[in-house]
């Protein structure tokens, strides 16, 4: 299933688990829930309650801020995206959400069906800009980010080590 690459394949890595060799492939049998979320408006708001939901039922709720911003973004560009990779008239193919915890991280994986890639955020959006404020975010809240080709569309993914200590109070 969808997931992030093994650590070592770097922050730039744009190869996604399937292609890894099966001996440092990602253990997949680690806690894992998949949402098919749609391609609408309330996408990001399905996504946050179940991230929500998911770390309360793993005793994760350390992560749960960071973690809830980071698939709000993730998925608000997804559904952005699915729009505008799809023909005119068409309907999206819907946005789906994976959250799994497998070698000492969380994994936040999005995948939507506009094969063209997220940029990589090299610097912060100026003082005045209104968008291009969440891939910043992602890569500021995040340990690594990045994204890999699927069979269709691609998938967006997000790592936090699950030793995040808590925010101070
Ligand atoms: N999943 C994606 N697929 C294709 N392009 C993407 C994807 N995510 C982001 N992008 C591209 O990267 C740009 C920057 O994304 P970013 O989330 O930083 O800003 P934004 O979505 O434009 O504005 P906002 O500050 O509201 O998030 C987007 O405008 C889009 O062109
Ligand atoms: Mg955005």
């Amino acid at each position: 299933m969808p997931t992030c690459p093994a650590a070592h394949t770097g922050p730039d890595s744009h190869t996604g688990p399937d292609s890894l060799p099966t001996s440092t492939r990602p253990e997949l049998r680690g806690q894992e829930r998949n949402l098919v979320l749609g391609p609408g408006i309330t996408a990001p708001r399905r996504a946050r309650a179940a991230v929500t939901e998911t770390l309360t039922a793993w005793g994760m709720r350390h992560l749960a801020d960071d973690a809830i911003q980071i698939t709000s973004e993730l998925v608000a560009n997804a559904v952005a995206a699915s729009t505008k990779g799809t023909p005119e008239g068409a309907e999206p193919a819907p946005v789906t959400l994976t959250i799994s915890s497998t070698h000492g991280e969380l994994c936040i994986c999005v995948w939507d069906p506009d094969p063209a890639p997220p940029p990589r955020t090299r610097q912060g959006p100026g003082t005045w800009t209104e968008r291009g404020r969440g891939l910043f975010i992602v890569e500021k809240l995040s340990a690594r980010w990045g994204w890999y080709p699927g069979q269709a569309g691609k998938y967006v993914w997000s790592a936090l080590p699950l030793s995040r200590p808590s925010p101070a109070a």
